[in-house]
């Protein structure tokens, strides 16, 4: 039998087992722990450590087996997780030793697509990232600066140089406020009241800037994967650009777990489905059910007639559909008649009407 199903580590147990070891790591820096607790929380180091060998042999037999170049990033976080805390047993003092077992701070990121959103963000955001930093910069300095001249002769100890009421002027800036250094004439008040609210001024700009670009960037992502989704069905192949445009941006994709009940007979329906993926039985009258499979289409009737379903449709298989709602299906009626008459058509044909009957 394989050792592999014992190998792999799925995500929410790796974010488990990195806050098992972390904890313990936090718990062997608590000062006169007896003997017993002591090495009780170092195995449990050890069978953290060993967890992850395990984990790093699946990870390097998997990119073996598949040429998985992808998985960079996690090798590289599951090598530094078995080799940094031997490292630091062989090298460092006893007292630090088990303060190396922090790599795996690292852990839990190995499963996370955040960072490279994250990274594209960021990277897309930069000239207004950048923009508004250099605002914050000169905001800081010139703050420190008029801080210095305005309270230098008062309180030399805190604010006899620009350097020294820098720190001043970033806590102000950021609206932290430790109240350790604290203007004393009516000029650094004024002047502190200034640098607030421009910090939070600047604080809401990058936040902006941030939550712009994560809203456009997932956006993006969904409108590629919907392009790729409507590519594949072959009613919507011979479209224009603009008409295929449309109809990515009408379309919502959803997965459906096999056997689960699509739509029910007798129902009000408001979408229509279009299957990607996956085959979905049909109860029709006749004995045997009706299958359709990718490419097809159903809970158009609906739509058109404006009567309950006439069917109820279950998926056989895990399926991937896109459904239209009925708004958008009117939309694509006006906008693409030759689409909406091959519908309409197949329509009439399987509620047994002639065309245009
Ligand atoms: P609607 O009536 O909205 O919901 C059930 C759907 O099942 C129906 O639209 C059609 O798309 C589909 N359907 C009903 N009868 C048949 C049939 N004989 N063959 C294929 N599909 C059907």
């Amino acid at each position: 039998m394989s050792a592999r199903p014992f190998l792999k580590i799925s995500a929410p147990l790796n974010a488990l087992v990195a806050a098992l070891g972390l904890i313990t790591v936090a718990a062997l820096t608590t000062r006169d722990l007896d003997p017993t607790t002591k090495l009780s929380l170092e195995l449990l180091l050890a069978g953290v450590w060993a967890v992850y060998v395990l984990q790093l042999v699946d990870t390097v037999i998997r990119r073996r087996d598949k040429n998985d170049r992808g998985r960079t990033p996690a090798l590289v976080i599951d090598l530094l997780a078995v080799v940094v805390p031997v490292i630091g047993f062989l090298i460092a003092g006893s007292r630090d030793q088990s303060l190396y077992c922090g790599i795996w701070l690292l852990k839990p990121l190995r499963h996370f697509t955040f960072f490279r959103l994250l990274g594209r963000v960021v990277a897309r955001a930069a000239p207004n990232l950048v923009g508004v930093t250099s605002v914050f910069g000169i905001v800081l300095f010139g703050a420190s600066l008029f801080a210095y001249l305005i309270e230098r002769d008062i309180q030399p100890d805190k604010f006899g140089s620009i350097p020294q009421a820098m720190w001043w002027a970033v806590v102000t800036l950021s609206t932290t406020g430790y109240g350790d250094e604290i203007p004393m004439t009516f000029a650094g008040r004024v002047l502190a009241g200034l640098v607030m609210m421009s910090g939070i001024g600047i604080f809401a700009l990058w936040a902006g800037i941030l939550a712009t670009g994560f809203f456009e960037e997932v956006r993006r992502q969904d409108f590629v994967r919907n392009w790729q989704l409507v590519a594949a069905v072959p009613l919507f192949q011979k479209l224009g650009s603009a008409a295929f445009v449309e109809i990515v941006r009408a379309l919502r994709p959803r997965v459906v777990p096999a056997g689960t009940i699509i739509c029910r007979k007798g129902e009000a329906g408001d979408q229509m489905f279009f299957i990607v993926e996956g085959r979905v039985s049909i109860q029709t009258p006749s004995p045997t059910p009706v299958e359709l499979g990718p490419g097809s289409f159903f809970g158009e009737m609906a739509l058109i007639t404006g009567e309950p379903r006439s069917a109820t449709v279950s998926a056989v298989t895990e399926v991937s559909l896109l459904s239209l709602y009925s708004e958008d299906f009117q939309m694509l009626s006006s906008s693409n008649p030759e689409i909406a008459d091959v519908i309409r058509k197949t329509a009439e044909a399987r509620s047994g009407r002639a065309p245009g009957e």
